[in-house]
């Protein structure tokens, strides 16, 4: 029986159109899955939509629609942006699926048991773009002397009768969390600033409202409605058919990893293992915190007029560059910056110049001058054994090492040396000229680089699928021998037969006048 791998993405707030940093985050996770897909595991894979709170409440009533119009809008092109990028998803969540309702509430009631829940009256500081509560002494002044949340965004002050979760219950039991599970936020940075806030002593939290109706309702307490990330974080729960004992729940629950942004790692690493500890149910093993996508430097905003529908993107220069540009360009964990130029720069050095050209090269000439065979004719000198246990050795360990430990730029540095190593044997040993001398050797040679680009291709479906699967089909490889384990079965000595070979990535230009 495979190994269940459980990933989810943080479910976008559909109050605005989908931006460049949820494409950033669905294709992350949808590498992770692919990933441990192609490792044999039997991988979960949930994204979504959190439709319901005050912000998407107040967005509707702007422009005049009632919040579920908006967010069955809305959400469609969240799902338009997961399908347009490949976003292998085995579950598209929305938190307005009354079955999402009643996990929120069947949890709620397990808090409530444990004697975690109380009435009383919340009185202090409200962010609606952050959806979030914060204290006196976390506010910073902004430019005309206002009160702003750490993120920037406005507050407004609050007051209100609401259920109240014991949160300062959970501090040591925290503590000890993060203690006995160091992986459990990562990267270290993030642990670090987790560890220092919920040491800093936990105030119990204001987990419902009562100024506005939309929401899941309180069981038991008509005029409440759940605060927004109580529910938004069961959604995680809800797609395995949580209250039921369902096959999914058993099999998948506790989660893997929780993929989210740098600015929601405080709901993920310290409010849902407290709810999960209080209702009785295992905690997951990892919330992993990755950096902001920023434009040229700068974060996307409506207000500065530079938000860039990903999909348009993904037109522009192909869904599989601005995969692999992103995966590539950005340290995984830490900020990263993006522009047009530097995808274009990107795409034509990584994937037009070297990858592409590569598989040209090789499958041009075989289709053309050796009627698409070519196969192991002599035995392989020392050079041709070096070179595949090289590239053999990158695709099918140092690559996976690193995806595993989510290090994704950096395994697919280890690709990229990996293909670089190809050109070079390409060059040194000039097949195309031992055409007349000596065909023998130049099939055999040619055959070497058929079995290093099969392992290159394979390693590389994650991150790049549509063009790795055309570079297997080309090779007539079989659907089911494209794991990381038949790399290594693979033993460079076959035979190939390829199909006249289509190109896998023109080379980009420059757009005339880019948009920003
Ligand atoms: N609805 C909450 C999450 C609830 S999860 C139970 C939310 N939604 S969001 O739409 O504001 O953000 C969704 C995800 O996108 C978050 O993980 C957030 O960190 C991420 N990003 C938003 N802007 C981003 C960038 N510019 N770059 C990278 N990721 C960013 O928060």
């Amino acid at each position: 029986m495979a190994e269940p791998y459980y990933i989810t993405t943080a479910i976008n707030y559909p109050n605005g159109r989908p931006h460049i940093g949820h494409a950033y985050e669905a294709i992350a996770a949808d590498v992770i899955a692919r990933f441990h897909r192609l490792q044999g595991r039997l991988v979960r894979f949930q994204t979504g939509t959190d439709e319901h709170g005050l912000k998407m409440a107040r967005k509707a009533k702007e422009e005049g629609r009632t919040p579920r119009e908006l967010a069955d809008e809305m959400s469609s092109y969240f799902r338009e942006m997961a399908d347009g990028l490949d976003i292998s998803f085995d579950r598209f969540i929305r938190t307005v699926e009354p079955a999402h309702h009643a996990a929120s509430q069947a949890l709620w009631q397990a808090m409530e048991r444990s004697g975690d829940l109380y009435l009383d009256r919340y009185e202090g500081w409200y962010s609606v773009r952050d959806e979030a509560f914060y204290d006196d002494k976390e506010l910073v002044v902004g430019e005309g002397g206002e009160r702003l949340s750490p993120q920037g965004t406005p507050v407004e002050w609050t007051v209100e009768e609401s259920w109240f979760f014991r949160l300062s219950n959970y501090q040591d039991r925290l503590l000890a969390l993060y203690d006995e599970q160091p992986d459990f936020i990562a990267p270290a940075s993030r642990r670090n600033e987790m560890r220092a806030f919920v040491s800093s002593g936990l105030r119990d939290l204001s987990v419902s409202r009562t100024s506005f109706e939309w929401g899941v309702r309180v069981p038991g307490s008509d005029t409440h409605v759940m605060y927004v990330w109580v529910d938004a974080l069961t959604n995680y729960l809800t797609g395995l058919g949580y209250p039921e004992p369902a096959v999914d729940l058993q099999r998948f629950w506790p989660a893997d990893l929780h993929l989210v942004g740098k600015d929601i790692v405080r709901f993920h690493a310290v409010y849902w293992p407290a709810f999960l500890m209080s209702a009785g149910l295992p905690l997951p093993r990892k919330v992993y915190g990755h950096g902001f996508v920023l434009n040229q430097g700068r974060k996307e905003s409506k207000s500065l007029g530079n938000v860039t529908d990903p999909l348009e993107l993904a037109q522009r220069y192909g869904v599989d560059v601005l995969r692999y540009f992103l995966m590539r360009e950005v340290s995984f964990g830490q900020d990263g910056t993006w522009s047009h130029e530097a995808i274009v720069m990107r795409s034509n050095a990584d994937l037009a110049n070297s990858f592409g050209n590569l598989v040209q090269r090789v499958f041009g000439f075989i289709f053309k001058n050796l009627h698409g065979k070519a196969s192991v004719r002599q035995e392989l000198q020392a050079e041709d054994r070096a070179f595949l246990s090289q590239v053999r050795e990158a695709c099918a360990r140092t690559l996976p090492q690193h995806f595993e430990a989510l290090l994704l730029n950096q395994g697919l540095d280890a690709w990229m040396q990996a293909v670089f190593a190809c050109n070079a044997y390409v060059d040194e040993q000039a097949p195309w000229a031992l055409r007349k001398s000596d065909p023998e050797r130049m099939e055999t040679v040619l055959a070497v680089l058929c079995s290093a680009i099969r392992c290159l291709a394979t390693a590389i479906q994650p991150v790049i699928p549509r063009s790795a699967a055309r570079v297997l089909d080309t090779m007539h490889v079989p659907d089911d021998a494209r794991t990381f384990a038949h790399i290594d079965a693979e033993g460079g000595e076959g035979a190939y037969t390829i199909a006249q070979p289509v190109p896998l990535f023109p080379r980009l230009e420059l757009p005339e006048s880019p948009p920003t």
